[in-house]
């Protein structure tokens, strides 16, 4: 196996371009010199995406819970490619607010088939340039809520697990190639998340609104998307197989190790605290 080389300069392919850290991905990116392939369902966000990029741009609006559109779109950034792929970024994804007693099962749905089968389809449909290339990374955003189970996330957390062990195992799969499989674990960026998920009602029966939840949610953030952007981009060139964004996920990732059973304690000191310190 090589050493990894710089993403900067070189091909990338983003999902989930059109807002928040894939668009500060590409932005990056691009700023960098690298061609960028970006991609999202939201035709608008994307525009206004591709507008801040330079040179060698492909934009391409694409839902991704389509399987047949992913294999699509990974032929047309084969024939786009003006040299080898370096990385493409499974990052597309979206939020469902709820206890598990009220879960709408079509919300759930809506997000397992963004969050996890999106990030498979998109994986099975560029492996097999990356495998052809014989380098290349395939980046899967997971989660925090991929490291522990959180109180109204279940959905989101079953999600984020499932992209970790579906990487985790793909990156054993890879060994002894230059293919590699990297998992990204971002704590609070300050995105259009939350704004962007479906909430039905305040899950704790305080009648807070869902605009008062997100303001709630951005409030506890610690981290921008360019400096997620930064991060991811760091991780990815010193060939990091796990990813962690923000100070916050180091601390989620020390209380999986140190307390898999009682980290809701801690968290929800640490959570009081930022709400009285934003407040
Ligand atoms: N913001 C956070 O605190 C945070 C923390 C951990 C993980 N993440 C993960 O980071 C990734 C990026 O999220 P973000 O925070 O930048 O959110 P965001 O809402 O700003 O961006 C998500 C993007 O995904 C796109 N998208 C949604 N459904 C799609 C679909 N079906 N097909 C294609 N594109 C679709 C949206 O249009 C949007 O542009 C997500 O996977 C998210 O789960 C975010």
């Amino acid at each position: 196996m090589s050493r990894p080389r710089s993403l900067a300069g070189r091909p990338v392919v983003i999902t989930g371009a059109a807002s928040g850290i894939g668009r500060a991905l590409a932005t990056r990116l691009s700023r960098l010199g690298s061609p960028v392939a970006v991609a999202d369902v939201d035709e608008d966000g994307l525009k206004a995406t591709a507008a801040a990029l330079h040179g060698h741009v492909l934009t391409r609006v694409l839902d991704v819970r389509d399987a047949g559109d992913q294999l699509k779109f990974a032929a047309e950034v084969r024939d786009w490619l003006p040299a080898p792929l370096a990385a493409v970024f499974n990052n597309a994804g979206v939020a469902v607010t709820s206890t598990v007693l009220d879960a709408v099962p079509e919300d759930d749905d809506w997000l397992h088939d963004i969050n996890f089968h999106g990030v498979v389809h998109g994986t099975r449909a560029f492996l097999p340039i990356l495998v052809a290339q014989g380098e290349g990374a395939i980046v899967n955003t997971s989660s925090v809520f991929g490291l522990l189970g959180m109180p109204y996330q279940s959905a989101y957390c079953a999600a984020k697990f499932a992209v970790r062990g579906f990487t985790e195992s793909l990156r054993q799969e890879l060994r002894g190639t230059d293919v590699r499989a990297v998992t990204v674990h971002p704590g609070g960026i300050t995105t259009n998340i939350a704004r962007n998920a479906r909430v039905r009602r305040d899950p704790e029966g305080r009648g807070r609104t869902h605009e008062q939840l997100a303001a709630q949610f951005e409030a506890m953030t610690m981290t921008s998307p360019d400096k997620a952007a930064a991060v991811i981009h760091a991780g990815v060139d010193r060939g990091k197989a796990r990813i962690l964004v923000g100070p916050d996920a180091y601390l989620f990732d020390a209380l999986a190790r140190i307390t898999p059973t009682h980290y809701n304690a801690v968290l929800t000191r640490v959570m009081r605290r930022r709400r009285t310190e934003a407040a």
